[in-house]
């Protein structure tokens, strides 16, 4: 079923588990009715899934380049996937939007998150979620969960990881009503409640 256009983005350092709520609340969308879109970020179109082995796996790069990668990867996904679905009335939810690009990028590589958030705004025509989720783990917790699997943004030092999750709290903290903060070390299923807890209270999950 069609209804109002959602666009809901799960953000958060690496390992903290924002695909897992990415899934649970597409079936708690899905089970209420409606049509869900779910992507990925990078990596949601057949052009972002060749950026995104370059960005992931590809040779080593310099941070402007890098930066520009990821924003010509969203710039295809809000094209091609997450514009279309909201104009038909359908939930999108995306696994990582421009946020992580400010924090990683901006914050991470310290490429000054201004300027890296007025690129990326102007990559996805400054298409905005209705609400971001950020799931919350230190560098430590998340390393732990990740495993020896590591691609090339998750190999960046601790110092790194750490910047990137400031920057995430200090975005959430600057405007609380489009940000919602949840601790990642809680059970998923209980992490899911607050997600829907908040998404009933503004009116955006029926
Ligand atoms: P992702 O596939 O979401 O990995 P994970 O599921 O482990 O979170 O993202 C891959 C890596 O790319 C991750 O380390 C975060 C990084 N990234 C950026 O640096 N900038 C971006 O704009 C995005 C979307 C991801």
């Amino acid at each position: 079923m069609t209804g109002p256009a959602r666009f809901i983005a799960l953000e958060g350092g690496d390992g903290a588990g924002k695909s897992t709520q990415a899934r649970l609340l597409a079936a708690t969308y899905a089970a209420r009715g409606r049509n869900v879109v779910s992507s990925r970020q990078p990596g949601g179109t057949e052009l972002g899934a060749r950026i995104r082995r370059l960005l992931l796996h590809g040779d080593s790069m310099s941070a402007r380049a890098e930066a520009l990668l990821f924003a010509a990867d969203k710039a295809q996904h809000v094209a091609e996937v997450v514009r279309p679905a909201l104009a038909r009335g359908d939930v999108v939810i995306t696994d990582r939007y421009t946020d992580s690009s400010v924090a990683y990028q901006g914050a991470g590589r310290e490429l000054g998150v201004e300027q890296v958030r007025d690129i990326l705004m102007w990559a996805v025509d400054g298409l905005v979620p209705d609400l971001t989720v950020i799931v919350d783990v230190s560098p430590t917790e998340g390393r732990r969960r990740r495993g020896s699997v590591h691609d090339r943004l998750e190999s960046e030092s601790d110092a790194f990881h750490d910047a990137v999750r400031r920057h995430f709290r200090m975005l959430a903290e600057g405007a609380p009503d489009r940000y919602l903060v949840v601790d990642g070390t809680m059970e998923p299923a209980a992490i899911h409640d607050v997600v829907v807890a908040r998404l009933v209270g503004m009116g955006l999950l029926p």
